[in-house]
């Protein structure tokens, strides 16, 4: 489907689904998701059985009005509803806010909080629209691996076990929205995502964002501060290590040893090229353009599991603007040093 010209057919088939309580797969502007009727209970616990997604994992809530806002917190501040949703929404940024009654327990994963956006794909906002009812929406993969990115990574990881999949091509920016904590003071970041911290703190006119030290270090923690930190992320099959960039421009012999895969960007790929093709290299995009190596990211993770090598290697990015998020997920998805497995 034309992604920013939704067909209403589709539309309608995949909503009525929606409402009898079934699991539809839809683009977003930052990746694919697995929605479920978010007022009903028995209809999102079946989000975590077909991601085998841990319980305790709490899932944000799509609306696509901000009148849907009111409805599911208990209270919305009025610098989130005038600085923050009013300006930003639709758009890649997930507000935490304390839930009302309408929430269930199992979306909120049992504690009084309710994570929500409104998306800004044209497909999504035309389902949550026409459902008529907030959708709740984790990454449509299987729980542990990349988000899925493309329809066929859906496919891929759900096969069998979702009612309907929206083919909307490939999402826009490819990592998931930003979630800012807005019950604390100051507010918190919780994950850095497609919308930049910088852009964020200038909408709050300079106002301070905390960035926790496990947030900033992208750790797996044992105690979850953000429920899903407690698990592994966006993992390839095939063990991952991440390199600093400048170690691997100094390191042509990686980028012709048939063991290893190597994700670059445009620029090493070049520096390495010595005329022969290297089979083993995904290149992730330029360094001028790190929007694009964000949408090329979980594709490449996927990538590697079908190269014919031992593991594979990521180079590092500069951890500004979309980087943060970038460098994020690649420190989920690497294995921890020292654990290399064959
Ligand atoms: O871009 C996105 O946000 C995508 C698209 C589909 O909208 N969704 C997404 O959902 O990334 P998910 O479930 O893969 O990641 C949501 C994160 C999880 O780490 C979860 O723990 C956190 O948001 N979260 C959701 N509700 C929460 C809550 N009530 N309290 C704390 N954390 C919450
Ligand atoms: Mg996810």
């Amino acid at each position: 489907m034309d992604a920013l010209h939704p067909q209403p057919k589709a539309i309608e088939f995949a909503a009525k689904v929606i409402k009898k309580g079934g699991l539809v797969a839809f683009p977003t502007e930052t990746v694919y998701g697995l929605g479920a009727n978010a007022l009903d209970p028995a209809a999102t616990r079946k989000i975590f059985e077909a991601k085998h997604r841990p319980a305790d994992n709490p899932l944000i809530v799509h609306i696509a009005q901000l009148r849907q806002l009111k409805t599911l917190t208990k209270m919305v501040p009025e610098r989130v509803q005038d600085k923050l949703a009013r300006k930003l929404w639709p758009g890649p940024v997930t507000f935490l806010l304390f839930k009302s009654q309408l929430v269930p327990d199992v979306v909120s994963g049992n504690t009084d909080k309710v994570a929500i956006r409104m998306p800004a794909h044209p497909v999504a906002l035309a389902l949550i629209r026409k459902a008529g009812v907030p959708i709740a929406a984790p990454s449509a993969n299987t729980s542990t691996r990349p988000s899925p990115t493309k329809a066929t990574h859906v496919l891929e990881d759900l096969k069998g076990r979702i009612d309907v999949i929206l083919d909307g091509g490939d999402a826009f920016f490819g990592v998931e929205s930003t979630i800012i904590d807005c019950t604390s003071n100051p507010y918190t970041l919780l994950r850095p995502g497609a919308f930049t911290l910088e852009e964020l703190r200038k909408q709050l006119g300079g106002e301070k964002i905390r960035v926790p030290e496990t947030v900033r270090q992208a750790k797996q923690t044992k105690v979850a501060l953000v429920p899903g930190m407690k698990y592994r992320h966006y993992a390839p099959k095939k063990p991952l290590y991440l390199i600093k960039r400048e170690n691997l421009a100094e390191s042509p012999e990686l980028f012709q040893d048939p063991q290893i895969g190597v994700l670059c960007s445009q620029e090493l790929y070049q520096q390495h090229y010595n005329g022969k093709t290297p089979k083993n290299v995904i290149v992730l995009g330029s360094e001028e353009d790190l929007y694009g190596v964000a949408k090329n990211l979980f594709d490449s993770l996927r990538k590697l599991d079908t190269l014919n090598v031992k593991f594979g290697i990521i180079q590092s990015f500069a951890e500004k603007g979309i980087g943060f998020a970038i460098m994020n997920r690649i420190k989920k998805a690497a294995s921890p040093p020292g654990t290399r497995r064959n």
